[in-house]
């Protein structure tokens, strides 16, 4: 297959990681990445397109005359891009705009759970400053502030600070002027999950579960990341637990999507909370997550170009079963100096072929690029993914760690605790009341 990938982040460049290790009929697919990066660009042809502009990415999807695009991440999906290839008559992975509000707009994606019965935190949606006040003292601490609109993965707050949780609201309402809106919510305990469900607009298909690490130091202790590592399998999990998803969650918001005349196709991102009061949404996305579909990709051993297709086709019902390595996979982030801040561009990136050579280590690329005499510099707050397999999570690990450590890049930043704590059995679910 021809198969055309947006976008230019490790998630991207692991969706591309696995369509070139496929030879579904003895030959290699096709691959080419629209803008991608440069560790993409070892796997597929670069073409220098803006992934958010739809007609862009149509025109090269007309000219490469694809079988397949898969567009990766929400800006683009929320702009149109899914539609403008739809229209120019291409299969696409991702949901249409319309669809795409379920990551686009926090209230609209409340009023879909609403509706649907699917269990998520109490929430107010707010569009003034007194609104917000009132809802939060209504909740109380630890609160939780969303900006109503996409944020590049800094919309979100969880404070026990009130004035903190304040600012954050007062700067989203005024970020949108007279559309400014956030949403309140209550604070959801318990370890959180993320579970992504394929869907062609009718039937779903669960991915297996991971565990993302949102904020920037050891111990969640600091500002939310975009996600600053990622493990899979949960063998703490509740055994039931994706087919709760499916049943209680992804199937109801798919059927309630339809019933609205506005289908989702695509990946739906369920991000779970588990709860002393049972499973609950914390938030729906309408892509693969960053840094969870690098392990959880690695895992799947069942051809991605087979799902990806079926869901843009409508053919998810024809699924076989997903086959899965039972094989732990880690990855652990690699991030600029300054990160979730002000970030630090150009520093030189060392180590990656060192780290590539350990035994089931790969590296990912997501805020890289290429200086014109060819150096490979940092250019963004996530730089790289290092993702490791190994026959246990504890030595998924140290391989993962190993990896990091050959990685030289001037300030750069890392968790040394990713998946720690569910390696060593500490993670608890909260009994249900
Ligand atoms: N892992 C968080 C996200 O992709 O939004």
């Amino acid at each position: 297959m021809k198969i055309l990938v947006v976008g230019t982040g490790a998630r991207e460049h692991a969706i591309v990681h696995a369509l070139a290790a496929e030879t579904p009929d003895g030959a290699a697919h096709e691959l080419h990445a629209a803008p991608g990066n440069p560790g993409i660009g070892r796997e597929a042809a670069l073409h220098p397109v803006d992934a958010n502009d739809g007609a862009a990415v149509a025109a090269l999807a007309q000219e490469l005359r694809v079988d397949l695009v898969v567009v990766g991440p929400e800006a683009p999906l929320v702009a149109g891009v899914a539609d403008a290839v739809a229209a120019a008559g291409f299969p696409v992975f991702g949901p249409t705009a319309a669809a795409a509000q379920l990551e686009g707009s926090k209230a609209y994606a409340k009023d879909v759970m609403a509706a649907a019965g699917v269990p998520t935190a109490l929430a107010h949606v707010c569009t003034t400053i007194d609104e917000v006040a009132a809802a939060l003292d209504a909740f109380g601490a630890p609160y939780v502030v969303k900006d109503d609109g996409l944020a590049a993965g800094k919309g979100v707050v969880v404070t026990s600070d009130r004035d903190a949780a304040l600012e954050h609201a007062r700067e989203a309402l005024a970020a949108r002027g007279d559309a400014g809106r956030v949403v309140v919510e209550a604070y959801l305990d318990g370890p959180e999950v993320s579970v992504f469900v394929i869907s062609d607009g009718t039937h779903v298909v669960p991915l297996q579960p991971a565990q993302d690490f949102k904020r920037i130091f050891d111990l969640d202790e600091g500002p939310n990341t975009g996600g600053m590592g990622a493990y899979s399998p949960l063998d703490w999990a509740p055994a039931g637990l994706v087919d709760e998803v499916v049943e209680r969650i992804a199937q109801p918001t798919v059927d309630e999507m339809a019933r609205r005349g506005t289908p989702f196709a695509g990946v739906l991102y369920v991000g779970l909370a588990l709860t002393s009061r049972g499973t609950r949404v914390v938030e729906f996305n309408a892509r693969f997550g960053d840094p969870e579909t690098q392990v959880v990709l690695a895992r799947l051993q069942t051809p991605l170009s087979r799902v990806l297709l079926a869901s843009a086709t409508g053919g998810l019902g024809e699924l076989e079963p997903l086959r899965w390595s039972p094989s732990p996979v880690v990855n652990v982030v690699v991030a600029s100096h300054g990160y979730p801040g002000t970030v630090r561009n150009g520093d030189v990136i060392t180590g990656i072929a060192d780290a590539e050579a350990l035994d089931g280590v790969h590296v990912l690329h997501a805020g890289t690029a290429l200086t014109a005499d060819g150096a490979l510099v940092a250019a963004g707050g996530r730089v790289l993914s290092v993702i490791a397999e190994g026959e246990t999570l504890d030595a998924a690990r140290d391989r993962a760690y190993e990896g990091v450590a050959l990685i030289g890049l001037d300030g750069s930043q890392h968790r040394t605790d990713i998946a720690l704590k569910a390696a060593r059995g500490e993670i608890a679910v909260p009994t249900t009341l």
